[in-house]
């Protein structure tokens, strides 16, 4: 079999600088979601036929199992599919999908190519058919002919059976069919429609058959951004009852976005308004609280994610505990049963086995042993305003609130460091270190008092 993904178009009504095919949809561009069912079809061949910034098209979607071809007059998909069928062996089956109709039931797919006809046609019915092809049934489940929204008279319009844009016919047929539409195009001077081989096949008396989607709302295209948005819902509610019948537990599916793959043992709870992006792994009784953001991080078990936390390109081990508002940024590290609170920032950056940083803190290029203790307010200057050095602290360390450990600098094990410290060099283990200024007490001082202003009378 082979598969054309039709991507040549500009997507004007999305009012974009964006191709219409790279739009993102659950965070991967449309055409990615297509090309995820066209792989998953096994094809012999994938076409993508470019046009509108084919390059950039290109760039986004290249593969080695991809072959583009480039449109480079967008004429209509008529013209795109016969360009992607020149030279092709007649008795290939040939699979056309749409680049902007992401969502394609695998069953619907399966029923297209499961068909005896010489041409199958994927149709959906939909209360609101506006914008698409009408789908006209003679006698009823045979289609006679797809008529075009703009070609359609009032009683056309009405019909609620719609052209999903996907079918499957040998390519030979399709090259015979295109090309008599090739004319009646030129006849209109207008565009060369796919779907006018509809008629043709039915011209050589060839039964078309019609296949009714088993998910209409979603096997619909995306033209403008209210589709693009309803279909971006239909998706996360989809993703989302998957996710609960696989045992996750989500506080209100319609407040719960997973942009990515998303695997999680048993019992895990995840409150409203979280957003995974990128590849996240939870294991067992992970809980995340409301607002937080992860992407392309693993979780172990029973660690909690803290309400509004910010996290990315991370790993945090077992038992752990981050925010509520923590931001942990790449490169962060917690081991096992470490904790990080409210308004603490790490980058790059290694939390030991029960160490803590509950406030205030930024811990960037550093590693903190085992049961340390960073105090509140507690900044590692890792940058010189040109590079970035290494700060480390060692197990059971105490630092003390406020302190400024200025990088490269080293603390060692069991070390304390005195609040408000300024560490420039390295702390010895064991011991109090601290820089302070001595405190005074001056009594011969005054609060100044409030002079009194003259009054206007
Ligand atoms: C098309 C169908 C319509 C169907 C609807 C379903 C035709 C004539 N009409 O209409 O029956 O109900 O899809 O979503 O096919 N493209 C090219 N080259 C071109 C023109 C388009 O590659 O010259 C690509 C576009 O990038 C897009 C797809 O083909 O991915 C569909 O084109 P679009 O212009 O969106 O067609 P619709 O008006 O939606
Ligand atoms: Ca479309």
């Amino acid at each position: 079999m082979h598969v054309v993904v039709l991507a040549a178009g500009k997507g004007t009504r999305m009012r974009s600088r964006l191709p219409k095919v790279l739009q993102p949809l659950g965070g991967e561009p449309l055409i990615a979601h297509v090309l995820r069912r066209a792989r998953g079809l096994d094809p012999r061949a994938v076409t993508v036929v470019v046009g509108h910034e084919a390059e950039r098209v290109r760039q986004a979607t290249n593969a080695d199992d991809l072959r583009f071809v480039e449109q480079v007059e967008q004429k209509g998909t008529g013209h795109a599919v016969s360009l992607a069928l020149a030279g092709e062996d007649p008795s290939d089956l040939v699979l056309v999908l749409y680049g902007d109709v992401p969502l394609i039931p695998e069953a619907d797919l399966a029923a297209c190519l499961d068909g005896e006809a010489r041409l199958v046609v994927l149709g959906a019915e939909i209360p609101d058919p506006t914008g698409y092809g009408r789908l006209i049934e003679q006698p009823p489940g045979h289609l006679e002919r797809i008529v075009e929204e703009r070609d359609a008279d009032v009683a056309t319009r009405r019909i609620r059976r719609i052209n999903t844009g996907i079918l499957c016919a040998a390519a030979g047929d399709l090259q015979r069919w295109l090309a008599a539409g090739e004319s009646e195009a030129a006849h209109r001077q207008g565009e060369w429609y796919l779907t006018d081989v509809v008629a043709a096949a039915r011209a050589e008396g060839l039964p078309v058959a019609l296949v009714l989607s088993s998910w209409p709302e979603a096997v619909l295209g995306v033209n403008d951004r209210v589709q693009l948005a309803q279909q971006e819902r239909q998706y996360q509610r989809a993703r989302a009852e998957s996710c609960l019948r696989d045992g996750l537990m989500l506080a209100d599916p319609a407040r719960f976005d997973l942009r990515g793959d998303l695997a999680f043992g048993q019992d895990c709870l995840i409150d409203v308004n979280v957003i995974l992006e990128g590849s996240v792994r939870l294991g067992d009784g992970v809980r995340i609280g409301p607002g937080c953001r992860l992407r392309d991080v693993t979780v172990g078990d029973d660690a909690v994610i803290d309400a509004y936390s910010l996290l990315e390109s991370c790993e945090i081990g077992p038992n752990c505990h981050v925010g509520p508002f923590a931001r942990l940024r790449p490169g962060a590290l917690l081991q096992a049963g470490a904790r990080v609170g409210n308004f603490v920032e790490m980058k790059n950056a290694t939390l030991g086995p029960d160490a803590k940083a509950n406030h205030l803190t930024y811990l960037g290029d550093a590693t903190v042993g085992a049961r340390a203790n960073i105090g509140a307010g507690t900044i590692t200057c890792n940058y010189d305003g040109a590079n970035k050095h290494q700060t480390r602290i060692g197990a059971d360390v105490f630092i003390g609130s406020n302190s400024a450990l200025v990088a490269p600098v080293v603390v060692g094990d069991h070390a304390t460091i005195g609040a408000g410290t300024v560490l420039t060099r390295d702390a010895p283990p064991g011991k109090l270190t601290l820089t302070r200024s001595p405190q005074e007490t001056r009594t011969d001082w005054e609060r100044p008092r409030k002079t009194s202003r003259p009054t206007m009378d």
